[in-house]
């Protein structure tokens, strides 16, 4: 299944900077996605694929495709009990495979050199491929059997930021696809979690609104830390290991990523006073302990949840206020608040938010 990629405008209009344009551009690529795939979502957009429904899903990707594709494997798991292994596509090739896996590899370029070597080692070993890509061009749309395009337009910013939104979305789709071709979800399911999944392109926007009016009061007190700590856990856990790497490209400050219940077995020693403690809150108390610890050694705690959550209220010094999200889904909202941030702390540390240094958009080499 292919679509053309949505508009051709690569101009920055108003904006200080692509990466700016394209975090606002989120809610758009996510409802007109919606508008595009929506009504197919079922077995229709399934059955091109030709594929069976796997008992098995091997995530392969880089960087933030990699977190993508966790967060689009984590709603499998949830919604269909399909296990899943996720492996950096470096590493593939090195790394044993369950036999017979649908491998989900998803690349915004479709060009990355580490993803394609992969692709040839999964082929190898007959895997049957699924690719998620924003270029249906790209030598990763050739090689793969089966294609979804996360219709995200062009993406300047080195960073990736819209089409990490598109690849869950789009791969949710396909998942929930899938789910519906295996007999796992019925119509009502499916019209259901459609409408959920419609309503995360106005959760979206409500997030811009939020981080607009409060991460930029926050950026004084953060700009001179030399390292951040991101804490998430369950379905949050993947977005706090965007938000880690999103402030290390664009800072080039040191940023940590943590199962919150793992910080006490090392990190915390890392926590002094005033080490910023940025946390996916999913209103636990379990998350809320291990704040408590955090607080007790003077960290300064961020936490980005629903206004109602437990944390803001209880132990934040700031809290970064969203409305209340899809469940199913994990916070996928909570990674504008982490884009806004890695952006406002570069700009004020005077760096090129477009092109950070080392990094390049698509890395063609292995
Ligand atoms: C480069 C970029 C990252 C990106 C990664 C994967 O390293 O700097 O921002 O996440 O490639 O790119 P891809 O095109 O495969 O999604």
């Amino acid at each position: 299944v292919a679509s053309t990629l949505r508009g051709t405008d690569l101009t920055r209009g108003l904006h200080p900077d692509f990466m700016a344009k394209e975090i606002e551009q989120q809610p758009e690529v996510v409802a007109d996605f919606m508008a595009t795939w929506g009504p197919s979502i079922g077995r229709k957009l399934w059955s091109p694929f030709g594929l069976a429904m796997p008992r098995h899903l091997t995530i392969v990707g880089c960087g933030t495709s990699l977190h993508a594709g966790r967060a689009v494997a984590q709603v499998a798991a949830r919604l269909g009990g399909i296990p899943f292994t996720s492996i950096e596509a470096s590493e593939v090739a090195a790394t044993t495979t369950v036999p017979g896996s649908l491998a989900v590899v998803l690349s915004q370029s479709g060009e990355t050199a580490d993803v394609l070597r992969a692709v040839d080692a999964l082929h190898g070993r007959s895997h049957p491929i699924l690719a998620l890509t924003n270029n249906p061009h790209s030598a990763l749309a050739r090689r793969a059997q089966a294609v979804m395009i996360c219709r995200a337009g062009p993406e300047i910013g080195v960073a990736a930021t819209k089409t990490f939104t598109a690849q869950v979305v789009g791969g949710t789709a396909v998942v929930l696809s899938m789910l519906a071709a295996g007999g796992v979800l019925d119509r009502s399911d499916i019209h259901r979690l459609v409408t959920q999944l419609e309503s995360v392109a106005d959760l979206m926007a409500y997030a811009i609104g939020a981080a607009r009016g409060s991460v930029p009061d926050l950026v004084p007190a953060l700009v001179d830390s030399p390292g951040f700590v991101f804490l998430g856990r369950g379905p949050g856990r993947v977005f706090a290991d965007e938000g880690a790497l999103k402030l290390k490209e664009l800072t080039y400050r040191w940023a940590e990523s943590h199962a919150a219940g793992e910080l006490k077995h090392g990190p915390l020693a890392l926590i002094e006073h005033g080490t910023p403690v940025i946390v996916v809150d999913d209103g636990s108390d379990r998350l809320a302990a291990t704040i408590e610890e955090v607080r007790a050694r003077g960290a300064r705690v961020l936490s980005i949840g629903p206004e109602q959550a437990t944390i803001p209220a209880r132990t934040s010094t700031n809290a970064h206020g969203l409305a209340r999200g899809v469940d199913w889904l994990g916070p996928l909202e909570s990674v504008v608040g982490l884009q806004v941030l890695a952006r406002e702390l570069a700009v004020a540390l005077g760096r090129d938010v477009d092109k950070p240094r080392n990094l390049a958009k698509s890395v063609t080499v292995e």
